[in-house]
């Protein structure tokens, strides 16, 4: 039973090893009433003081039957509400996939693997954690995504994958949202768009990005805090970019 008389809650931070994900995370620590939760493939950045009393949680993968026991595990070692879960997941690149700039480099195995690490892995863990976060407790959830995963907003094309895959995160958090409506109240999806962002995944792309809307790390977390802060529970989802306005889907 989830203690409801203390005020604390319970924040999980999930691929906890992105960039923006470890500002949030140096945040999150800073508040009194948070317990935090990092899991990521990747703990070295939480190895430092500053989260010592914070549950740190290594994974191999994101396949479903890690998520399942990750999540079996904090169902039973957890003892306050979880207000808030960030799934910070993004794949643009890697050493084998670059974005496509023109259809004739689209590829099977590349296109496979950009849906699966940016559409399915963070359904997976919206599908499993949901239980756990069914609360009177009001929760946030937020899935990062990106803003050229908006159909009606497309106007230069290219990118390909990763526009498909935050696209398919968007009709996958849609369709959560309508079920939870009925069934699971107080729970808040939020897909969330950070803008350009220096870190590693928007390395390769900075080229012709003008210096003051290359965000850091730092100023998007403590933005996207705020915005879940104010973001109501309105069995709604909201498709929200680092301003706190509006995407059309
Ligand atoms: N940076 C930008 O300019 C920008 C712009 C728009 C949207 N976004 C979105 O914001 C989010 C965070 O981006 P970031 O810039 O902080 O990224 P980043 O520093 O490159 O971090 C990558 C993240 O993706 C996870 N990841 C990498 N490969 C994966 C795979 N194959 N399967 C599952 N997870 C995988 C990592 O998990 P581990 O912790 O396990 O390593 C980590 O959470 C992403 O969704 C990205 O698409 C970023």
């Amino acid at each position: 039973m989830l203690s409801q008389t203390t005020s604390q809650t319970t924040k999980i931070i999930i691929g906890a090893n992105s960039d923006i994900a470890k500002a949030l995370a140096l945040q999150v620590v800073e508040e009194e009433q948070s317990q935090l939760i990092v899991i990521t493939r990747d703990i070295s950045f939480y190895q430092q003081a500053v989260f010592e009393k914070c549950q740190i949680i290594a994974v191999d993968d994101y396949q479903e039957r890690t998520i399942s026991l990750v999540v079996k595990d904090i169902e039973s070692n957890n003892q306050t509400a979880i207000s808030a879960v960030f799934l910070c997941h993004g794949l643009l690149h890697n050493a084998h996939i670059t974005p496509e700039k023109r259809l004739q480099e689209f590829s099977e195995q590349a296109f496979l693997e950009v849906m699966k690490a940016n559409a399915m892995t963070p359904i997976l863990w919206l599908k499993h954690l949901t239980p756990l976060l069914k609360s009177k407790v009001d929760c946030k959830v937020i899935i990062f995504t990106a803003r050229v995963g908006s159909i009606s907003d497309n106007e230069i094309g290219g990118w390909y994958s990763y526009r498909t895959s935050k696209a398919a995160a968007n009709m996958l958090i849609k369709s959560a949202a309508i079920e939870f409506k009925r069934s699971a109240k107080n729970i808040k999806l939020i897909s969330f768009h950070p803008g350009t962002t220096d870190t590693p995944l928007s390395k390769p792309f900075q080229k012709n990005v003008p210096a003051h809307k290359l965000f850091t790390s730092e100023f998007v977390a403590s933005q996207l805090l705020q915005i879940v802060n104010k973001t109501a529970v309105d069995g709604e989802a909201s498709f929200l970019d680092w301003q706190g306005k509006s995407i059309p889907w």
